[in-house]
């Protein structure tokens, strides 16, 4: 089948090419040149685990192309919107201007019986709004929601948990369905389990399943806060909380909190639009969760200043980690980052290292110093500090480590590296969460 995808960022990029790999020719739209350009060339404008080697057959199949001219898009049976919807400036809402020129380029282009089918993460009652627009050309509308995470895109694009596909009522919404069946035919025949629904429920499953997950996250961080008041240890809580099935062990990991391109914007997003809808009530908690979030960065200077005797003037802070977590070079919204630049305001000299995101960071924190290796940002530092859990970090060895440093004293920020292991090799260890030895 030949399908389009308007957008090529993050989202749109891996989709494309997922989709050519499971066999449609695909022609991805991006308005970026120079993205366009790279992307025609097999290379990934991000960091992302598989995703070069995908690309590279895609394009070697000749079932993928990029192009700048939406025109090109003209014959595709389904049109994947993946643009982007950031948050407001100084506002908590989306901002629907790319969804919306998206949708105004693809008007010029669609044939009746087409389908557009939404993936970006929007406010719920977009889907309807646009569904009229899309209408007036005979073609339909369904919104399809997204759930990859950065670091596993390309195998939660290929195998997703699950399909939500929220369709219109009557004859569109089955035609619609079965154009997505057929799209989505292997993973399908896989047996993943399929929801399909109205353009409100699956707007907001998108929605609600990560304010879910932000929440879970600063369920176990307002818990680190009261183990950190009490001497309790989080991990060891976490542990056994998470024995009930019910609970469950993943996303309790306590630490730092969460950042990146979508929990944080996607929680505000939500709570601005149940204000818009009269029902910002149901959702005052998350306010709260956005609060805990914040909280954890500033815990986490504190507790560097106290074990640097109660200053940070002066003192050479090493940084390991700049990305919002591991296998990512995206810094969007980057704890780690946030951090790096509160300790360097506190007179630290900060040296800021990370196995892929330094190019990034470089470019939107140039005040701080950055090194290539974990050992280079730590000679001679006074304070260690642990803030994106890399393998690689997690797997440093301690006494080798410990040789190039001033003092032996690490935070880990992410509750990650082995603390006996660590201790046993003179070093000083303190956590989130965690009450110090
Ligand atoms: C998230 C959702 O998981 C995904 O389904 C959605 O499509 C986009 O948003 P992503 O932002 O890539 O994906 O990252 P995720 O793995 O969910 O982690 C988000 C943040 O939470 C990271 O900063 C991570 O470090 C933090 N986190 C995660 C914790 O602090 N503790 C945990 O236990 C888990």
């Amino acid at each position: 089948m030949k399908v389009s995808v308007i957008g090529c960022g993050y989202l749109g990029a891996v989709h494309a090419a997922s989709m050519a790999e499971l066999g449609h020719q695909v022609v991805g739209v991006e308005i970026d040149e120079e993205r366009v350009r790279l992307l025609s060339s097999g290379k990934a404008p991000f960091y992302e685990p598989g995703f070069d080697e995908l690309l590279a057959a895609s394009l070697a199949s000749g079932r993928l192309s990029f192009t700048s001219d939406v025109g090109e898009a003209a014959g595709a049976r389904v049109h994947f919107l993946c643009v982007g919807t950031p948050q407001k400036r100084d506002e908590y809402g989306a901002d629907l201007r790319h969804v919306d020129a998206a949708v105004g380029a693809l008007v010029d282009v669609l044939e009746p019986g087409e389908l557009v089918a939404g993936k970006s993460t929007v406010p719920v009652g977009t889907a309807a709004r646009l569904a009229e627009t899309v209408g007036e050309t005979g073609a339909m509308l369904a919104w399809n929601p997204e759930f990859l995470r950065e670091g596993f895109a390309v195998q939660d694009t290929l195998h997703p948990d699950r399909l939500v596909y929220g369709v219109p009522d009557g004859a569109d919404g089955q035609r619609a369905r079965d154009l997505l069946d057929e799209v989505y035919a292997t993973i399908v025949a896989a047996g993943t389990p399929q929801v399909v629904t109205d353009h409100a429920t699956a707007e907001m499953v998108k929605t609600a399943a990560n304010s879910f997950l932000a929440t879970k996250i600063s369920f176990i961080n307002a818990m680190a806060e009261l183990c950190e008041a009490t001497g309790a240890d989080v991990k060891q809580l976490a542990d056994a909380i998470g024995y009930d099935e019910r609970i469950g062990r993943k996303f309790l990991n306590a630490g730092l909190g969460f950042g990146g391109g979508c929990l944080p914007k996607d929680i505000r997003a939500f709570m601005a639009r149940a204000g818009e809808l009269g029902a910002d009530q149901a959702l005052t908690f998350l306010r709260e969760v956005d609060n805990i979030n914040m909280r954890r960065r500033i815990r986490m200077v504190e507790l560097a200043r106290a074990v640097c005797d109660g200053s940070l003037l002066g003192k050479r802070v090493a940084v390991l980690g700049a990305a919002f977590k591991p296998d990512s070079d995206d810094i969007r919204d980057s704890p780690a980052l946030n951090v790096a630049a509160q300790l360097q305001l506190q007179g630290a000299t900060v040296r800021v290292t990370d196995p892929a995101a330094v190019e990034n960071a470089r470019r939107q924190w140039p005040q701080l110093d950055y090194a290539v290796t974990a050992h280079e940002a730590a000679e001679r530092a006074d304070l260690v500090l642990l803030l994106t859990e890399w393998r690689e970090y997690r797997q440093l060895d301690p006494a080798a480590f410990g040789a190039v440093v001033a003092r032996r004293s690490v935070l880990d920020g992410r509750n990650a590296l082995d603390r006996e292991a660590w201790e046993a090799a003179g070093w000083s260890y303190r956590a989130l969460g965690r009450r110090s030895t």
